[in-house]
């Protein structure tokens, strides 16, 4: 039975006092924690990335940890919700464009809000928040300088994600606990049926939706900034996007035989604005036969995890029909969910799945069960990428 809101869960009282909710989470571990996050720091300078990971999630204990079970809940309820209005508008008013043009020093609202055409007031509204939560750095009245953060946001593979994720998809993982009661709280798994479907009203999916509401580029892009930071990969590109991992890979082996092929929806390939000369584009959908055959690779990237298994399964039929045996590869760019310690970007990521496609991140026992038992291929390999960034999974006809 659902929370009718009248007394606690299904009319009952609540288990725990309501005083809970103004003590700090957990405020015996901050001692331990901060020794940890010290020795962490002195780690940072030999330590490289690993170590400012380990550092980042420590200090975000340490604030989970002093900060009330109210605070939290005006932190998720307003403040982050209140962001998201900010930020969003930064990208799409020219703000976080126009603020990384000026420079590092301090930027009055009045200054700002003239060539941007918005109201002093509002703009002034939006930036104290903003400031308030850290995004930008408040100087004076109705004064901030920008942030390394916020200087990122002026680069549409950062900044665009905001409009295609947020504006486009954010009812799938709002309106999730609702389209969930209403079907049982089951684990979904109808490509048809999802619950930023059901969140928008619209039979179409989250692709042909963002295109629909004219966001389609900015989820190339955010694809774009997603990949950054990541090892480079290759050769007939299923789902390539824009192509910037075809584009990656031919910077870092510019030699490489053989040609490179970026298949996407027409919609897609049609978007490209400049493309390095050796790849060659070709419009094409994932549910039709696979026009190129006997390829060394195929190649995907984040592309199954936007789909249940059954969909899976017939993507895979398709490249598999196209392989020739004992000379083509198919390598699958995804995440492998560890049986414990997930790191935080793949559980989000897999939340993106639960609430935009009724689809999956996968463990190993799952892309076992999806590769082998079900699309009948034969997993060479599975190359670790590290915490939290994927594994390439090689595969081959049996
Ligand atoms: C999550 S994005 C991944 C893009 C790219 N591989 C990357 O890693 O940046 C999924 C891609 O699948 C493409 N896609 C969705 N449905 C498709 C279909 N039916 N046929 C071909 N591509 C499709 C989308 O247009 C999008 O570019």
């Amino acid at each position: 039975m659902a929370n009718d809101g009248t007394n606690g869960i299904n009319g009952d009282h609540p288990a725990v006092d309501v005083a809970i909710a103004i003590q700090p989470n957990n405020a015996e571990a901050v001692p331990d924690l901060l020794k940890q996050i010290t020795a962490g720091v002195s780690a940072l300078e030999t330590g490289g990335d690993e170590a400012r990971h380990d550092l980042l999630i420590k200090a975000r204990t340490l604030v989970q940890s002093l900060e009330t079970p109210r605070e939290t809940m005006v932190k998720h309820c307003w403040a982050q919700t209140g962001a998201m209005a900010g930020l969003c508008f930064g990208v799409d008013s020219g703000l976080w464009k126009l603020m990384a043009k000026n420079g590092d020093r301090p930027q009055t609202v009045a200054e700002l809000a003239e060539p941007l055409g918005v109201e002093p007031l509002l703009l002034s509204r939006l930036m104290r928040h903003l400031g308030a939560m850290g995004y930008i750095i408040e100087t004076g009245t109705d004064e901030y300088k920008p942030t390394n953060y916020s200087k990122a946001m002026s680069i549409p593979i950062i900044g665009d994600g905001y409009l295609a994720m947020i504006s486009c998809t954010s009812q799938g993982p709002i309106k999730f606990h609702e389209y969930s009661r209403k079907r049982g709280f089951k684990n979904p798994t109808d490509a048809k049926d999802t619950s930023m479907m059901y969140g928008y009203q619209t039979e179409m999916d989250m692709f042909a939706w963002q295109q629909s509401l004219g966001y389609g580029m900015h989820f190339n892009h955010h694809m774009g900034g997603y990949r950054q930071g990541r090892p480079p990969a290759f050769l007939v590109d299923i789902g390539g996007s824009v192509g910037h991992d075809l584009d990656e890979f031919r910077r870092h082996h510019p030699d490489a035989p053989g040609k490179l092929i970026l298949q996407d929806l027409p919609v897609v390939i049609g978007q490209i604005k400049e493309l390095n000369p050796a790849i060659t584009t070709m419009e094409y959908d994932f549910h039709t036969a696979q026009p190129v055959e006997g390829a060394r690779a195929y190649y995907m990237h984040s592309c199954l995890h936007d789909w249940p298994d059954d969909v899976c399964g017939s993507i895979l039929a398709r490249i598999k029909a196209a392989m020739k045996p004992g000379y083509s590869k198919l390598l699958i760019n995804e995440n492998v969910i560890p049986s414990t310690g997930a790191y935080w970007e793949t559980s989000a990521l897999d939340m993106v799945m639960l609430t935009l496609f009724c689809s999956t991140e996968r463990t190993e026992t799952d892309w076992y069960n999806l590769l082998e038992k079900q699309a009948g291929l034969k997993i060479v390999k599975i190359w670790s990428g590290g915490k939290g960034v994927e594994s390439l999974i090689e595969c081959e006809l049996p």
